[in-house]
């Protein structure tokens, strides 16, 4: 039984978790409400160690010892580009702490048994932590090596894989209904490895421009898996952390394949049909107009009203304060000037807020792409520093294409466009921006942090 000063601080730690995730909803507040939620996590670590009667103390500090040393320096290194990375990096330990505890209680529950409806219960909760924990931890580190480039970005189909899968699918379900039914260690392994090979064949089809998709739909399952497993231990805190974490994850699955005009569905298995598989492309040697950063700094210059698309090729350059920099010089001569930052612009969900709060770029200026849309008109100048195709018309105009029903900012409404890249490679979604060859558009060839300081001098000079 757990203590009641242990309950309630559970319960404490439970509201730090729901504040934490409110205050992660804004920029503003983002780094407060981790803060907050990351204090709750030591508040439960903490109490479960006097709460309960801890065996085999040793052990577990120095695992505990080792893997905050790995989690320092791992998050500490990460560029903010390897972000998603990371993300599927934790989350898959995640669900394979919480199928390996669900195995660990299941060999409990052999020893020693329970009774009745209680021992039922337990017995589905269990089963279904060992497979889903299993299928995210495989599927995060797939979705780990695709993103890090240890194997092709692109879909991995063969001709057997949707048998395979469907196969896998029933053998789960089957051996859960056997798990129940006559609990075993046996069974409970063989599931935890079919979880594992599902958790593979789910990701090997997705293609490397949807796979943060998936990272929060598994982010959603490891949820779901340590709220079950809370249930299995009778620990009411963990079943209140995941039920958070599988929410959170589900509307965020849905949230990102909306922006991004895709169904989850179509997302997992558009390459099993043939269909759209992002990732690769031509690069166009069809001509288009560059200039200078003198020519360019005449534009901005010059202009009442400039609108900024950032976008991955920023993260990359690490432009972000330079930019602030230009964008503050043209506040100075009188200009208005605001962010378009479109929902899946960058790598990973919110990557250009957290980009430009880095910066201290003033959350005002931040606009989302609801509220700047219908300003695109009105504007003189877009800048476009290394985004692509969150600005691609053919997300409009292009039946077939596989940016096509992305909302899309209206960089094309705007009286003049500027794009920064260093080539005509095309973005993550391997097709060419018609955009680019507009004749209102101009282009200044190079990586952004050198053309943005180039841009820079040039406007202060004017
Ligand atoms: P992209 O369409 O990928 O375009 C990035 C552009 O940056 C490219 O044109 C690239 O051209 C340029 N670039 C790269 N490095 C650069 C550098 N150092 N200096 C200057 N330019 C550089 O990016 P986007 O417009 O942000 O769109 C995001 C894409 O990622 C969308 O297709 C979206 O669906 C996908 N996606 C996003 C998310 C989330 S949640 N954000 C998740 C999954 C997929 P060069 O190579 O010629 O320089």
């Amino acid at each position: 039984m757990i203590p009641v000063w242990a309950q309630l601080g559970y319960l404490a730690a439970a509201i730090c978790f729901i504040v934490a995730l409110k205050g992660l909803s804004s920029p503003k507040t983002a780094r407060g409400g981790n803060l907050i939620g990351a204090a709750g996590a030591v508040l439960a670590c903490v109490i479960t160690f006097f709460a309960y009667d801890v065996g085999n103390l040793g052990w577990i500090l120095a695992a505990i010892a080792i893997g905050t040393v790995i989690g320092v320096v791992g998050a500490q290194r990460v560029q903010m580009t390897q972000m998603p990375q990371l993300v599927a990096l934790f989350n898959g330990v995640g669900g394979g702490a919480a199928a390996l505890v669900a195995l660990l209680e299941l060999n409990e529950i052999v020893a020693h048994g329970e009774d009745g409806g209680s021992a039922l219960v337990a017995l589905i909760a269990t089963a279904f932590t060992i497979l889903v924990g299993s299928v995210s931890f495989s599927g995060s580190m797939v979705t780990f090596a695709k993103l890090q480039e240890l194997m092709t970005t692109r879909p991995v189909t063969f001709p057997g894989l949707p048998v395979l899968f469907g196969g896998s699918l029933l053998a789960g379900v089957v051996l859960s209904i056997v798990l129940v039914a006559g609990p075993g260690l046996a069974v409970g392994t063989v599931l935890c490895l079919v979880g594992l090979a599902l958790g593979v064949l789910l990701v090997l089809p997705v293609g490397g421009a949807d796979v943060p998709i998936v990272i929060s739909l598994l982010n959603a399952f490891t949820g779901l898996a340590v709220a079950a497993g809370g249930y299995v231990l009778g620990n009411t805190l963990l079943l209140v952390a995941g039920t958070l974490v599988g929410a959170s994850g589900t509307f965020l699955t849905k949230l990102m394949a909306d922006a991004m005009g895709r169904s989850l569905f179509n997302t997992l298995f558009g390459a099993l049909k043939g269909g759209s598989t992002l990732g690769g492309g031509e690069i166009s040697d069809r001509p288009v107009k560059s200039a200078g950063a003198e020519d360019i700094a005449i534009l901005l210059g010059y202009a009442h009203r400039v609108i900024v698309v950032p976008g991955y090729g920023l993260a990359v350059a690490q432009a972000q304060h330079t930019l602030r920099d230009l964008v503050d010089v043209l506040g100075d001569r009188g200009i208005k000037v605001d962010y378009a930052i479109h929902p899946v612009a960058g790598r990973m969900p919110g990557h250009m807020n957290v980009l430009l709060a880095e910066a201290q770029v003033p959350y005002e200026q931040l606009r989302e792409m609801d509220q700047i849309n219908g300003d695109f008109k009105q504007t003189d100048v877009v800048l476009v520093v290394g985004a692509n195709d969150v600005v691609n018309p053919a997300a409009k105009t292009t039946p077939g294409a596989p940016i096509y029903g992305m909302p899309i900012l209206n960089a094309d409404e705007s009286r003049q466009i500027v794009f920064m890249k260093r080539s005509m490679r095309p973005g993550f979604a391997g097709i060419e921006n018609e955009l680019l060859f507009d004749p209102k558009t101009t282009l200044m060839f190079g990586d952004a942090r050198d053309s943005l300081t180039k841009l820079l001098s040039a406007v202060k000079a004017l």
